[in-house]
């Protein structure tokens, strides 16, 4: 090789490893990059987290003194004997109490839940009587708002094999919060119906205030509410449908919301088919054991979070 051939090929070389060079140094630039974004992301769910815990907790002390206060005030005009001999104070007393302990209660079963330590007492379940209970548990209330059922019992046929009062509470959980969100004379239509994969959906749509589509997923969440705790007319403590999903989901099923601003929200709860243990449809069916219940969901005809029209 000649001399000059060698000085082209070693500036060859040269140009050839600088240019190898500057593509691992962009390739080492572009790694830190997306591992600086992935920490910054992972900071601002953690950020996010600690802003839910924080909001939590000024709604947790919020809702527990609100009772607690009521109770300790009303307990101590009795024991000072101002007007101890009115009943009311007593029913005040008892009401402040009922409240504190469902509250307390949904703390406790959130966190049996999430440590999943909470376990299904199966039996079979007749749908119909279920609904009919839960609309009877809270006839009172909504009775307070001129708040009419639409429910066609004759119209329920599935018995199913699930735990009665888990599946009633997920059910009390979607009337009362159709009963807070809806204005007085409105309506809550409660119905049942077979998906196309089969499974059992039990739906209970409101005339309400409805809720933003980008709230859905929010509301979901533990401790999550639209109105702010400080403003909000509505007691709560924003468990409610996370215990119902958690719930549903012990089952193999699921809940899902849809909803309309100004026009209302459907909720709605999913039973797997095999749990399905008579009715109309399935006359001729031969039981089958049910399968154990997963927390995930593979049923198909999954519905979305996705606001309905109309
Ligand atoms: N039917 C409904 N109509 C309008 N908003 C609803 C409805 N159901 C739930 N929400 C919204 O979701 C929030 C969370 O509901 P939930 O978990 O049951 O808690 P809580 O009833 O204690 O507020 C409610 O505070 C409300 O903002
Ligand atoms: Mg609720």
């Amino acid at each position: 090789m000649s001399g000059l051939a060698l000085e082209t090929y070693c500036s060859q070389l040269k140009a050839l490893l600088e240019r190898q060079h500057t593509e691992l140094a962009l390739i080492e630039k572009q790694r830190a990059e997306s591992a600086e974004s992935m920490a910054r992301e992972a900071m601002l769910r953690a950020q996010k987290a600690d802003r839910a815990k924080i909001t939590f907790l000024a709604n947790m002390s919020h809702e527990l003194r609100t009772p607690l206060n009521a109770i300790i005030g009303f307990s101590e005009m009795i024991k000072l004997k101002i007007g101890a001999s009115s009943p009311e104070y007593a029913d005040f007393i008892l009401e402040a109490s009922h409240h504190l302990l469902a509250i307390i209660n949904e703390v406790l079963d959130l966190a049996r839940i999430d440590a999943g330590k909470m376990e299904l007492e199966e039996e079979v379940v007749s749908i119909r009587e279920l609904i009919s209970g839960s609309i009877r548990a809270i006839q009172p209330l909504a009775e307070k708002k001129s708040i009419k059922f639409l429910y066609e019992p004759e119209a329920v046929q599935e018995s199913v094999w699930a735990d009665p009062a888990k599946l009633k509470r997920v059910f009390i959980n979607f009337l009362s919060n159709g009963v807070k969100f809806t204005p007085e004379g409105g309506q809550i239509a409660v119905a049942s119906r077979r998906s196309k994969n089969s499974d059992l959906v039990i739906s209970f749509a409101d005339t309400g205030s409805g809720i933003p589509a980008e709230q859905i997923p929010i509301v979901l969440e533990p401790f999550e509410q639209i109105e702010d705790h400080m403003t909000r007319e509505n007691q709560g403590t924003g468990l409610g449908l996370p215990i119902a999903r958690a719930l549903a989901r012990l089952h193999g099923g699921d809940i899902a919301l849809h909803s309309e601003v100004g026009v209302g929200t459907t909720a709605e709860m999913r039973l797997p088919g095999n749990r399905i243990r008579g009715g109309a449809m399935v006359a001729n069916r031969i039981d089958l054991p049910v399968l154990p219940a997963t927390s995930g969901n593979s049923l198909e005809d999954r519905p979305t979070s996705e606001p309905t029209a109309g």
